[in-house]
């Protein structure tokens, strides 16, 4: 019997890609960079699942020209920003993600990035490369101490909720802000509710993990970093439009806030000759937090196995849009 199509936008580990192949006639887009849009409404055209990445922006008109015999998207990635989840509902379409099997090492990579602004381990090491360290300096690379700082955690949900576990072990007081008060965490990990502003005000230390949406997006502004306290540091892990760009430079260069360490920006990736560059005072890695060996084998698994429910006709073990379900598309 033939198999069902499926196109994939990267090469993904190999043990998600061989699930995949047991199952389906797989295409994989094999160029380093994702494949432009037009280039991907080409390929998969008539395919019966799509399994993307964060870097593919999947909207209706891409839905469209895949045509209607796709039976499932399926995301490796938790966050789903890239994809327009009411238009594939309105299709009938569901769309899967990996939710889960990144918290911890997402919350490692946020808890490293923390660590290395207030400790200027990057700064650090760009100097002793540069051939500029030359003695022990009584006054050289000062930061704040961690361990007994205020850390305010934006968005409790899984990754959030992992890094207040971490913050424990460094005794710090920790408050969170998020849509809903999460009482059970709040006795479990001592972290304690507080509004927006009064987080920003009182935290030492800002680690952002909301989805991106309407709602959160420039979450961060000018205002927003106007309450934070002079010597704080923000740390981004989430989503790069979460934070105003433009905002945050000012922010950085004029001392309103000491620090960013950013996994994600925007744009993304940031342009070499942005002006965020220029400055000492941010770190910014390649959206890498969830780049584990173990955990991107999980992910593409993960992935694997939302798609292979898609193409039987069986309920996506991971479904963002459980909706498709309930006849409301
Ligand atoms: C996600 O999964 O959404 C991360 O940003 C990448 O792992």
């Amino acid at each position: 019997m033939k198999k069902p199509r499926a196109f994939i936008t990267r090469q993904i580990p190999q043990k998600g890609l061989e699930m995949l192949r047991q199952e389906a006639d797989v295409e994989v887009w094999q160029e380093p960079l994702p494949p432009p849009y037009e280039t991907l409404s080409q390929k998969a055209r008539r395919v019966d699942a799509l399994l993307c990445l964060l870097t593919d922006k999947v909207d209706g008109k891409l839905m469209d020209a895949i045509g209607p015999q796709i039976k499932v998207i399926s995301q490796m990635a938790v966050g789903f920003d890239n994809i327009d989840i009411a238009a594939a509902t309105a299709r009938g379409i569901p769309v899967g993600n990996t939710p889960g099997v990144l918290t911890d090492t997402t919350a490692d990579f946020a808890w490293a990035l923390l660590m290395s602004a207030a400790r200027r381990i990057v700064e650090g090491d760009k100097f002793t490369r540069a051939g500029k360290w030359q003695t022990w300096g009584p006054i050289d690379f000062l930061g704040p101490d961690v361990t007994g700082a205020t850390l305010g955690i934006v968005g409790f949900g899984r990754i959030g909720k992992a890094l207040a576990k971490r913050a424990q072990g460094f005794d710090m007081r920790v408050l969170y802000f998020d849509k809903r008060r999460h009482p059970e965490s709040e006795k479990e990990l001592h972290a304690q509710y507080a509004d927006l502003n009064t987080l920003l005000r009182e935290a030492d230390f800002v680690s952002l993990h909301t989805s991106l949406s309407q709602d959160t997006y420039h979450l961060i502004d000018d205002e927003r970093l106007g309450l934070m306290k002079p010597g704080s540091i923000l740390i981004n892990t989430a989503r790069g439009p979460v934070v105003d760009t433009e905002a945050l430079f000012r922010a950085l260069s004029s001392g309103t806030i000491a620090y960013a360490a950013l996994d994600v920006t925007d744009p993304e990736p940031i342009n070499r000759d942005h002006p965020l560059l220029t400055l000492d005072n941010v770190i910014i890695a390649p959206h890498i937090a969830s780049a584990s060996f173990k955990t991107r084998n999980k992910m593409a698994t993960m992935a694997a196995e939302n798609l292979i429910a898609g193409l039987k006709g069986e309920r996506l073990p991971n479904c963002v849009n459980p909706d498709v379900y309930n006849g409301f598309n």
